[in-house]
This record gives structure tokens, C-alpha cells and sequence, in this order.
């Protein structure tokens, strides 16, 4: 099983080697698969148990794009898992036809891509969702051999309201009928519902973010599932 922490703007690079290392003395060499995204000015050279991941990247080795990383600074920190599509990244303006850059950049590079889907409330409303996560996954290869799929409904980041377990399920199987990748959860995952949502048929893990900030409180939800 997976359990990814999406950090996003949290996290010095001093408070996240503490962070690191609590983690990294916690966890047991049998534990999930753990990767942790910190902010990119945060990268810990060292071995953990668990491996850091990018929040975000640029498609490019390096050059002239201001305020950007690239796959050099990745390289540096042997990072080899990337989010691209989160929600927070889509509302700041990355559409479906520079995220397919980044996809294919990513896939070149042979990265493990955690590619991020999800509907609002709106299209949840007027009962869209499956023709709308549909079309988020138009553009990527779904047979990638290194894709993971966080299906991540918008509504439920951040707000500690998580999707219910049927509904989860029920995306999971139709997102199953059009990929094999690996499937997470995203949105609201916590100590309370961490193992329901883990048991769901077709999940393969959870994409945790508010709940992950403190190490403690990410090593718990691992302890949880066990
Ligand atoms: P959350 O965030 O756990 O705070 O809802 C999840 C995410 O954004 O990946």
C-alpha cells in the first residue's frame, strides 16, 4: 500500500530535517511505500526509509524560467516521483495541455508520476463526475508503466470533509475500467478514516495532506494501517 504526504507550502528545510529524521527513525523497513513531497527548497540530501518527491517541477533540464525547477534540481536529490495535476497547481492556472507536457516529460525521464484528478462541487452536483475524471485522463498515457492515479475530489482537500466510502468505491471501479495503474485516495484522509478507505476494493493508497504536515501525526496514520 502507498501513503504519499503532500507537504505542499509547509515545511523550512530546517523544520523538514527534523521532520525526516522522525519519520525515518518511526517507520519499520516493512512499511508501505512512503513518499513524502516537500516544498523543493526543503530537499534533504540523505537515505531514508522513505523517498521524497517533487510538489512541482518545470519540463525542462534547466535554462531561463524564472522562479522554475528543473530536472537538474530533482537529479540532485535522486528524486524520481512527481505530483503533476493537483488541484492546487490546475487553480493556479496549468491546463490540460501543459500538464500533457509535463506528463510526457516525466514519462521520458521515467519518473514515477502521481497524476492528480478530481471534480468540484459543481460537477459533483449535476452528477458529471465520471465523464469529467474521464476527460482529465484524455491526454496521458494510462498505460505508462510508472503512472498512479490520486483521485482526489476537490471539495474534500483541505476541508476535512473526505468523500464517502461508497462514492470512493464507486470512482475507484469506473476509474478501473479505463486504466491498471494504481489507485489513491486524496481529500480529508485522516486517523479517524484511514483504514476504511485503505480496505476499498481498489485502492492502493492515499495521497494525505493536512494530516501529514507533522511528522507525528503522518506516522500515526502508517502505525493505523499496519
Ligand atoms: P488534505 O489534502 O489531506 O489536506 O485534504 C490532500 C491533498 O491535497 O493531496
Amino acid at each position: 500500500m502507498k501513503i504519499y504526504a503532500n507537504l505542499k507550502c509547509n515545511h523550512t528545510r530546517k523544520s523538514f530535517e527534523n521532520y525526516a529524521k522522525f519519520l525515518d527513525e518511526n517507520l519499520m523497513l516493512d512499511d508501505k511505500e512512503i513518499v513524502v513531497f516537500p516544498p523543493s527548497s526543503a530537499f534533504c540530501y540523505g537515505k531514508y526509509k522513505f523517498r521524497q518527491g517533487a510538489q512541482n517541477f518545470y519540463p525542462c533540464e534547466n535554462g531561463n524560467f524564472t522562479g522554475e525547477i528543473g530536472l537538474s534540481m530533482l537529479n540532485e536529490f535522486n528524486i524520481k516521483d512527481a505530483l503533476t495535476g493537483h488541484s492546487e497547481r490546475r487553480n493556479l492556472g496549468e491546463s490540460d495541455e501543459f500538464l500533457k507536457v509535463k506528463f510526457e516529460f516525466l514519462k521520458e525521464q521515467n519518473f514515477n508520476i502521481i497524476f492528480c484528478i478530481g471534480e468540484n462541487l459543481d460537477i459533483k452536483n449535476s452528477n458529471k463526475t465520471k465523464e469529467f475524471l474521464a476527460s482529465q485522463l484524455n491526454d496521458i498515457d494510462l498505460e505508462y508503466e510508472n503512472l498512479v492515479i490520486a483521485y482526489e475530489p476537490v471539495w474534500a482537500i483541505g476541508t476535512g470533509v473526505s468523500a464517502n466510502l461508497d462514492d470512493i468505491a464507486e470512482i475507484l471501479e469506473f476509474l478501473r475500467t479505463l486504466t491498471n495503474a494504481p489507485l489513491l485516495y486524496g481529500g480529508s484522509v485522516n486517523l479517524e478514516n484511514i483504514s476504511e478507505i485503505s480496505n476499498i476494493k481498489e485502492c492502493g493508497g492515499v495521497l494525505v495532506g493536512s494530516a501529514s504536515f507533522e511528522a507525528k501525526s503522518f506516522i500515526n496514520l502508517i502505525k493505523e494501517v499496519r
